[in-house]
């Protein structure tokens, strides 16, 4: 078990390089499995996450090539069985999309059912099934598995409304569709970045697919797809982390590889903080000098304030003058760090979807512990701008979705260090 140990209340100066996005490239990597072409990849984040559908995508028989730390060449060619490995995809929510690339691939998928509940339950995947199942397939449940199959051995185009807007479900529904027969129209469909960087990696591979980034999307079924070479994204949210880590603990920090355009809902937001942002071609520059004023913050899908960076904004706003509201409109609730911000001296009050947050003078260091990702990620964000030390457990979230997040705090100036203990020293201790 990993924990870091930070040392708060230092400003933070310097450049950081923003990795390719999480969201995009754990849809884009079982994406590979459409086509018996070689895919190279370029801009794949170092995560852990990553790993892990690279090692499902072995297990099933492809043969997967690093060339350099961000670049892979997966080649699916060789993939003869639709069986994925249990244990490997139970541990990753992600694994959900191996579905939609499978049944478009062999017009059947068999994948475990990720850790929680899946159907009516907190992250449910109803609307990926109305989708496969409106394209032909039937889908069950048995045995730990979740198994579709089409009728008739390929899957049939279809018009699909969704109920929800749904990220998952776009993507997933829209692999499957990519090598239907016939014309897919989604509607009511997600419009974040990664839905329109998935797109285009498909289309780069010779699918048809249209209006992705809208919320109807077109998709005109291939017979087959080609291999080819593609570059995922910057990511959004690591680039939101890191302004507002420099929001919180204040500093001047360059942040470089990132598209402007998709982080205009958080630079809006941290400038109403008054924080200032400058935009370059594909870096910004955000400095934090004076004191944080308060607002209110709604959670909304793309193109509104990524729910992926409440618990990261709601952390700044521990700090500003005043008393604002965050609102979550994507999840029930998602506030499970806010135990772990008020033990290092923070007001927030959580009432049913919405916290409200009184704004302290500081925050002190303690021991606190990240329960998932983006909570992981506002410890510590907490503890770079708290007096004193901070000690956080629960890492291995973080470093599900944060490539080397130490390494590149410590290059701005943060006084972060990452240490092991053995995890059979931390059962004897209890
Ligand atoms: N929903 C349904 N039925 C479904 C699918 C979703 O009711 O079949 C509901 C969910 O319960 C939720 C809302 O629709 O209330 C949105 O869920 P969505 O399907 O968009 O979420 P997801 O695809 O499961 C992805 C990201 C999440 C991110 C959400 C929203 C991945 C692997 N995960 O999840 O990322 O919060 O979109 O943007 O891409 C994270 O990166 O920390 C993370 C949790």
């Amino acid at each position: 078990m990993t924990k870091y140990i930070i040392e708060g209340g230092r400003p933070l100066f310097g450049e950081v390089e923003i990795s390719g996005a999480k969201n995009a490239a754990v849809a884009i990597i079982p994406a590979a499995l459409l086509t018996r072409g070689v895919c190279r990849i370029e801009n794949v984040p170092q995560i852990s996450d990553v790993t892990l559908l690279l090692q499902i995508l072995e297990q099933l028989g492809a043969s997967i090539r690093v060339l350099n730390r961000h670049t892979v060449e997966i080649d699916c060619t060789r993939i003869r069985s639709a069986r994925t490995n249990y244990d490997l995809c139970q541990k990753i929510r992600a694994s959900y999309y191996l579905i939609g690339a499978l049944l478009g691939r062999f017009g059947e998928a068999e994948v475990a059912m990720p850790g929680g509940c899946w159907f009516g339950g907190v992250r449910p995947i109803d609307q990926h099934v109305k989708g496969f199942t409106a394209l032909g397939a039937g889908v069950t449940v048995e045995g730990g598995f979740i198994r579709a199959r089409a009728s008739g051995g390929r899957l049939k185009g279809a018009n699909i409304y969704f109920d929800v807007v749904s990220v998952g479900a776009t993507m997933n529904v829209m692999m499957a569709a990519v090598t239907a027969e016939g014309v897919t129209v989604i509607e009511n469909a997600a419009k974040e970045p990664h839905i329109v960087d998935l797109a285009n990696f498909l289309n780069s591979m010779g699918a048809n697919i249209r209006g992705a980034g809208t919320d109807t999307i077109k998709i005109q079924g291939v017979s087959r797809l080609t291999g080819g070479t593609y570059a995922i994204i910057p990511d959004q949210i690591e680039a939101g982390t890191y302004m507002a880590a420099v929001a919180a603990a204040g500093g001047q920090v360059l942040i470089k590889n990132i598209i402007p355009k998709h982080m205009d809902c958080i630079t809006a937001k941290l400038r109403e903080m008054g924080v200032e942002v400058d935009e370059h071609e594909d870096t910004l520059l955000v400095r934090r000098t004076g004191s944080l004023r308060k607002t209110n913050v709604k959670t909304l899908p793309y193109p509104g304030f990524p729910t992926d960076m409440q618990p990261q904004i709601t952390t700044v706003l521990t700090l500003a003058k005043g008393t604002s509201l965050v609102t979550e409109g994507v999840w029930n609730g998602r506030y499970r760090y806010v135990d772990e911000l008020n033990r290092m001296g923070a007001s927030i009050q959580v009432e049913d979807k919405t916290a409200v947050v009184e704004g302290v003078e500081h925050l002190t260091g303690a021991p606190i512990k990240a329960y998932d990702l983006r909570a992981g990620a506002a410890m510590v964000i907490a503890a770079l701008a708290a007096w004193g030390e901070s000690e956080i457990t629960g890492v291995q979230y973080i470093e599900r979705g944060y490539e080397a997040i130490v390494d590149k705090l410590r290059r701005i100036g943060a006084d972060i260090r990452a240490v092991y203990e053995p995890d059979a020293v931390i059962e004897r201790i209890g």
